[in-house]
């Protein structure tokens, strides 16, 4: 299977997850990329008209991977920019997590996995799983549990 790991990072934590990923998903004999969801003016906190520079295409993968950090209680906003101008994501099995600072259920995690979801349905996405890691001391096993479990959503 031919599948994109499409994310957005500003400290990396969401791109060592992504790496992670990509290492599972490759050694079961799928072609697997990650793409960088960037920022125009550097990936960093930023106001309103936050602009992409040059978005990644999800055309060509069967299935994707997106995976960001969570900013403010909700997704990223650059994510939510970016998710919302991909065209299509008709029929692909698709997967999402966050990754964030705070250990508390309230402080954004479903919020900003919910975002993703609602976003990927509209687009026509048939939704397989989604996770959310919390970057504290357990989130080694909380990794390795997600990559697991992607690894079987997307097993060939
Ligand atoms: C502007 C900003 C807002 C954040 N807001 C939250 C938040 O509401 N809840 C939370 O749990 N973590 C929050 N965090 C922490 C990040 O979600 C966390 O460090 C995440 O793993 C960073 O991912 P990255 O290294 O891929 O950018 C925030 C971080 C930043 C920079």
């Amino acid at each position: 299977m031919k599948i994109g790991i499409v994310v957005h990072s500003q400290t990396g934590n969401t791109c060592e997850v992504a790496q992670k990923l990509w290492e599972k998903l490759s050694a079961s004999g799928n072609e697997v990329e990650i793409q960088r969801v960037k920022m125009m003016g550097g990936d960093k906190p930023q106001g309103k008209d936050i602009k992409i520079e040059n978005p990644p295409d999800v055309g060509k993968y069967d299935a994707l991977i997106f995976g960001a950090p969570v900013h403010a209680f909700s997704l990223a906003p650059a994510m939510k920019v970016y998710m919302e101008q991909v065209a299509s994501l008709q029929d692909k099995k698709v997967a999402c997590f966050v990754t964030k600072a705070m250990r508390f259920n309230w402080t954004g995690g479903t919020r900003a996995v919910g975002q993703m979801k609602g976003i990927c349905l509209n687009k026509g996405a048939v939704i397989s799983g989604t996770g959310i890691v919390v970057w504290n001391k357990q989130r080694d096993e909380k990794i390795a549990e997600m990559v697991e479990e992607f690894g079987r959503l997307f097993d060939l």
